[in-house]
Parts: C-alpha cells; structure tokens; sequence
C-alpha cells in the first residue's frame, strides 16, 4: 500500500511562494494506493480513484473533462522508461479543493505506488522532488510545502528550496478543520496573490515578511507549549490574508462561529477563496464545542490531531 499524506497550513501560506516560511501539520488521512498488475494488453497505466470515481490513464487519446488529472498521471509514468503499465486504484481521504493537500498526496501515493509495483525503493527526497512536477501541472509555481508534508509527515517548518525541517510540538496539535462548501482555486489564488505583489511590491513583501515573523514565532510557541501564543499568531496571520482578499464571506462566519465557541485561534488554510479553515484547540471538550458551533452552520468538520 503506497501512500502520501494531506495537510494543514498552520501558518504561513501564500507567502511560503514567495520564499518565507510555513509552518504545516500533517494529517493522518491522506491518499491510499493499491497496484494491481496490468492485464498484458493494457496499453496505458490507469488511475481509479475513490471516493470521487473518477478514471484517467496515461494513453494518447485525451480523458475529457480530465486533462490535468490525466497529464499528471502521465508526468508520473514518463519518469520510467521500461514500458510496463499498472492499474492503479487510489482511496482519497480528504475533500478536494479544500485546501487539506489532495493533490499532493495523491501524486505521492502515485509516485510511491509506481515504485513499488516495480520493487524499487526510491528516498522520500527523491519522492518529493518527483512530486513537484505532478503538482506542478494543477497550479504552476507550487512552493512545495504540500509535498513535503504529503511526502514526510509530522509537523514542520518549510521554505521553498530547502529541505523540510521537523518541528517537535510541547503538546500534540489539536485543530478543528471545517469545510467551507466551495472550492478552493489553488491556481487561481496564487496567481492573484502574485499580481498584488507585482502591483505593489513594497506593501504586499512587507505583508509576506509580517507572515515570515508570524511563522518563526507559531514555531516557538509550538515547540514551549505556547497554544495561547500560537493561537493568537493564527488569528493575526487570519488578517493578513483577509487583506490578501482570500477569505469568504463563509469562511468569516465559521472563523466567528469557532471563536465565539473557545477556539484559541482562527484562520483560513491552503489556498483559500474558499477550501477550510482551522481552528486552534486545547482540549477534546473544546475541539466537541468548536466543532459543534461549525456543524450548527451546516460545515462538515474534520478533527486534526498530530505531533505530540
Ligand atoms: C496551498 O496549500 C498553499 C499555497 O501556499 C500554495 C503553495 O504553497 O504552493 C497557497
């Protein structure tokens, strides 16, 4: 079973594209998958994926309607030049376009389950590096922290170029994560993230630096046990994207709704422009009561618990 996992942006997204630091939580579900050996006569390796039931392979003739899911899988088999396909069935544990790392730990589950069907065992660097060029086909400049995370687990802190490094929380990392109901365009938002930057260079890099000093410091009160601290942090890094325009009027009301029912801290994760947000928790009673609150507004809630 190969498998790659998703994420939470605890802080830090959007400017981590733009070379500063992120801090990421890895969750434990994730994207699972089975090889099952080609029948003889298949001409393409194929990729079914549930629970979305979507079907692409990696032949010539265009999947319709599924041209980056199929150009992914084939940027996937073009690393191997042996000739052999696979029938590969994938079980994706996260909402997509939600902001939790789908994509990312799909191509690494991908990546590792290609691997596998062929005995060989490759480092999780090299898998990492694999797998930007599989994120690269859904949004064209990924900063990677998605596929580290995808690819290593944990909690750590990310800066595009260098190597993941592991941060050891006080306590375990409790979150709430709720789901907006619209997708997050990751594309679509970097790509307005990088206009506002290219408009107004000195504004918005000072915004990207405020974030970069936000992350160092979630980083320290991660590792003394600082969840007020952290918590707060969350919430002033909620407002500088809010002033990056990528939060919703939905997402306003789950951030308000999770506060107002104990959270530590609120923010929008991943991309944003809709996708998740998360909120920061001590305890289990505080994670029911927060979780709660966001069900009343009808959000599915996912519970996120890691590195203790
Ligand atoms: C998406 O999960 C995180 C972004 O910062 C994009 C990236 O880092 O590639 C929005």
């Amino acid at each position: 079973m190969a498998f790659g996992h998703g994420k939470v942006i605890l802080l830090g997204e959007h400017s981590v594209v733009h070379g500063r630091p992120a801090l990421a939580v890895a969750v434990p579900r994730g994207a699972e998958i089975t090889v099952v050996p080609a029948a003889p006569k298949l001409p393409a390796t194929t990729l079914h994926i549930e629970p979305w039931n979507v079907s692409v392979d990696a032949g010539p003739a265009p999947n319709l309607g599924r041209e980056p899911l199929q150009e992914a899988l084939r940027v996937a088999c073009g690393f191997y030049d042996d000739g052999r396909h696979f029938a590969l069935s994938a079980t994706v544990r996260l909402p997509s376009g939600a902001g939790m790392g789908s994509s990312a730990a799909l191509g690494v589950a991908v990546l590792r389950a290609l691997d596998d069907a062929r005995g060989l065992t490759r480092s999780d660097d090299e898998i990492y590096q694999r797998s930007l060029a599989w994120e690269g086909v859904f949004h064209g400049n990924p900063s990677g922290v998605d596929n580290a995370m995808a690819t290593h687990g944990g909690v750590g802190l990310f800066t595009r170029g260098s190597p993941l490094t592991p941060v050891v929380p006080r306590h375990p990392v409790r979150l709430v994560a709720a789901y907006s109901g619209a997708s997050s365009d990751t594309k679509g938002m970097v790509e307005s993230v990088a206009r506002q930057f290219e408009r107004n260079p000195e504004q918005v890099g000072r915004q990207f630096d405020a974030i970069g000093a936000i992350v160092m410091n979630g980083k320290l009160a991660l590792e003394q046990g600082e969840l007020r601290s952290l918590g707060q942090l969350m919430t002033m890094n909620h407002k500088l994207l809010a002033g990056l325009m990528l939060s919703t009027a939905a997402l306003e009301e789950m951030i308000t709704a999770a506060m107002e029912a104990g959270a530590l801290g609120a923010k929008v994760t991943g991309a944003g422009g809709g996708g998740c947000m998360i909120a920061l928790v001590d305890s289990v009673a505080q994670q029911q009561a927060v979780g709660d609150a966001l069900r009343k507004l009808d959000k599915t809630v996912y519970d996120v618990e890691s590195g203790s």
